[in-house]
């Protein structure tokens, strides 16, 4: 950790990112670790250079997301493992995007990984650790008032058009965008409230597989225990063009053999 980390005051720590009080109001810096994990947080690991790769990328796309219009608490990078954010009131509920089964889709319904979906899914989840962030429908939320329909409408067609974007963009590059997962936020403008996108984007929490050896390029070589953790990671900020210089030596010397 740097200096500059260690003097800023510690807000939040989750199990890939810590939370630093930003350099101006309404400001915060997110923290990248190289800190994995796997049933639930029962199985832990380090991916060497995983933070600084997941910084890159999540740059990358929220940026790209930025450009279309999509309004996320990105403002920039700072350094390797960290970016500046806006802070925002993050919504308790997690959309997940589907096109493809896997995951828990796959156990839920008992259907077979890869199998295309009739059209893209999406799923509400309440963002609650101590549960393991159950699935919930609008009902729970409204009910609870964890998000108004308004927002529920909001990040439904947000998350929509992520997910439009980033297929065609994972495509051109070989990759299947099987899944991912988004949480939001609320941002005040004086008395106007915005949606926008929070958190990350990264391998960490998509499913990506290469399009023509279905291999894993995601978070699921560490809970599957798949091997080539960082290579996979590398291998899709590679394909997007901004491998980033200066990797741990470790991780930046072996060669990509994972997924061409
Ligand atoms: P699931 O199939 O396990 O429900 O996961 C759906 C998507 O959400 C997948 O891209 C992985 C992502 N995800 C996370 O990022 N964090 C989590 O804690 C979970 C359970 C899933």
């Amino acid at each position: 950790m740097n200096f500059r980390v260690n003097r800023r005051r510690r807000l939040y720590e989750g199990k890939a990112k810590v939370l630093f009080e930003g350099p101006e109001p309404g400001t915060l810096v997110q923290y990248f670790k190289d800190d994995a994990t796997a049933d639930k947080g029962a199985r832990k690991g380090i991916v060497t250079g995983k933070g600084v790769l997941n910084n890159r990328i999540s740059e990358y796309l929220m940026v790209k997301l930025g450009e279309i219009g999509v309004p996320t608490h990105f403002m920039r990078r700072l350094n390797m493992r960290e970016q500046l954010i806006r802070k925002v009131e993050i919504i308790p509920v997690v959309l997940v995007v589907r096109n493809s089964v896997a995951g828990s889709l796959a156990t839920r319904l008992g259907m077979e990984e890869g199998t295309a979906l009739p059209r893209s899914i999406v799923e509400f989840y309440y963002k609650k650790k101590e549960l393991d962030d159950p699935m919930v429908s609008d009902e729970h939320i409204t009910a609870f008032g964890w998000a108004s329909p308004y927002e529920i409408d909001e990040m439904m067609s947000l998350a929509l058009r992520v997910n439009d974007y980033l297929s065609g963009l994972f495509l051109g590059i070989g990759i299947k965008l099987i899944d991912f997962r988004l949480e939001f936020g609320r941002l005040w403008d004086n008395d106007e409230m915005y949606i926008v996108l929070a958190d990350e984007i990264s391998p960490d929490n998509c499913r990506l597989w290469d399009i023509k050896t279905n291999e894993k390029m995601d978070r699921d070589r560490f809970r599957l225990d798949l091997g080539k953790v960082a290579e996979a990671y590398q291998e899709v900020a590679r394909r997007l063009g901004i491998m980033p210089e200066n990797l741990p030596s470790d991780v930046s010397e072996k060669t990509y053999e994972i997924a061409r």
